[in-house]
């Protein structure tokens, strides 16, 4: 398969020509315009073709008019109509030019790059095919979610985690901080939540914690990817890990025991103590402070724990909190029962009712259908990682699906996005992850960027095989379907 033919996500436009360029020692990454988004963006082109090729590609300004032999990277207000993911690409025999409106287009537009060239190459023949390429997404919310609290995934782990859904285009990763299990982010105000409540995690072992500025060394390096992070700290239930730190926060004032099983829905914050609202306050400001994206998740699910009328009360409590310091909340589909502020979104899971609440009161949908995009169910039967409350869900079962017509009553206009969490119940290593989220990930991926009338399993399943030496070459630990002749 040609590899204009092969990329994930499918762009929406591509006119192959004829030849290809030939990149050499002497090709330059040539930057148009003075923004300093640029000169990162064309480390980041360096960063990955050059170890793939070998060649060391200096980064130059230009005018654009040094001629061929060389990559163009252009800011260009002409391409304004596809959006600020969206960009242009043109490569004939001589020279490749990116052009897009913003930096994220432009970033987005260098994984289509890079796909372009092989995952490796005989007798050092690095040549990118000739092509056309326009191409933005559908959906402006994109991204994965990584349960930190269940297992603690180090800040290098993360990290890689940016790097393998950015090549895919994704742009949002939701970091699930707080849980029964294991509180992973340092709040000053309250020193105990990761002195006591990050200490351990499922199976008992010594869990972990994110130092503020390590999160804001994640936060940095996935915004240099154009990939937002969304925090979330689970409440009222999911809670046990806060509740295990300070016995204020329980009703009866005594601190409940670390958890380190894989049960749901038996914790809940006080609802009706003062003190409950100072805690969360305290937590949104500081959680505020270090995030610059626009969202900060409350979790809000299987809050069993809690009576209804209470979580109704309690939610109607915390939305303030969270839009006070100039954030949007976003909260798993039960928060729909609650009086929504103008602005929260509902992340859909599980409950279409609770979804088709939230759109009735205007709300928009985050789409994350356990049934399609949680990368904790297992692929079959025999899959030895992983859950299967759901569903199996196999590579093709991931992939064909609609978010726009999955829930009937709610359409393009009430969707956000997608999202693709990744639970870590039974999830420990890097490589735990990649078994559960390749090859799942690219095709959700594509679910959120490639309209669904260009979208069939048939095809697809010929693109992704040829991703098998791309995601080998990454070392990423992929399951291998059998409903995929990989190559
Ligand atoms: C969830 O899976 N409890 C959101």
């Amino acid at each position: 398969m040609d590899a204009p033919d092969a990329i994930i996500p499918k762009p929406v436009s591509v006119t192959k020509g004829s030849g290809a360029f030939k990149l050499t020692g002497d090709t330059k990454i040539i930057l148009v315009g003075d923004q300093p988004e640029l000169a990162s963006l064309a480390r980041h082109l360096a960063g990955k073709i050059g170890p793939l090729t070998g060649f060391n590609f200096v980064t130059v300004k230009g005018t654009g008019n040094e001629g061929k032999g060389n990559i163009y990277l252009r800011l260009d207000a002409n391409t304004a109509e596809l959006g600020d993911e969206g960009y242009t690409l043109k490569v004939d025999g001589e020279m490749a030019s990116l052009a897009a409106n913003k930096p994220a287009g432009l970033f987005r537009g260098i994984q289509t790059v890079i796909q372009l060239l092989p995952a490796s190459a005989e007798g050092g023949n690095w040549s990118i095919p000739a092509v056309g390429i326009s191409d933005h997404p559908l959906y402006g919310y994109r991204g994965s979610m990584l349960d930190v609290s269940r297992h603690f995934f180090s800040v290098a782990d993360v990290k890689r985690y940016i790097d393998l859904i950015a090549a895919y285009k994704m742009n949002v990763l939701h970091l699930h901080l707080s849980d029964d299990q294991g509180w992973r982010i340092e709040i000053k105000s309250w020193p105990k939540l990761t002195e006591i409540g990050g200490s351990s995690e499922v199976g008992g072992a010594k869990g972990g914690f994110y130092t503020q500025d390590e999160y804001r060394d994640i936060v940095n390096y996935a915004a240099e990817r154009y990939i937002t992070i969304v925090p979330e700290i689970d409440m009222p239930g999911h809670t046990n890990a806060a509740l295990a730190s300070y016995p204020e926060l329980n009703c009866n004032d005594t601190a409940t025991k670390i958890y380190t099983g894989t049960e749901v829905g038996f914790s809940t914050l006080c609802v009706n103590k003062d003190i409950t609202y100072k805690f969360i306050d305290d937590v949104i400001r500081e959680l505020a402070a270090m995030t610059p994206g626009p969202y900060i998740h409350i979790g809000g699910d299987e809050s069993h724990a809690t009576k209804k009328e209470d979580y109704v009360t309690f939610m109607n409590k915390v939305q303030p909190i969270v839009t006070k310091y100039g954030k949007t909340v976003v909260g798993w589909d039960e928060i729909a029962n609650a009086t929504l502020e103008p602005n929260t979104i509902v992340q859909f899971w599980a409950d279409e009712g609770n979804s088709l609440t939230a759109v009735q009161k205007g709300a928009k949908v985050i789409m994350s259908p356990a049934k399609k995009a949680y990368l904790d169910m297992q692929y079959d039967s025999t899959t030895k990682l992983g859950l299967h409350w759901a569903a199996y869900i196999e590579v093709d079962s991931a992939y064909a699906w609609d978010p726009a017509s999955y829930v009937k009553g709610i359409s393009r206009d009430n969707i956000l996005g997608i999202e693709a969490p990744l639970w870590s119940e039974t999830i420990v290593t890097m490589d735990d992850i990649e078994y559960m989220v390749f090859p799942r990930l690219p095709g959700l991926a594509e679910v959120g960027w490639t309209p669904a009338g260009a979208r069939n399993w048939e095809e697809y399943r010929k693109r992704l095989a040829t991703h098998g030496p791309r995601m080998k070459a990454s070392g990423v630990d992929y399951y291998p379907s059998k409903k995929v002749d990989w190559k």
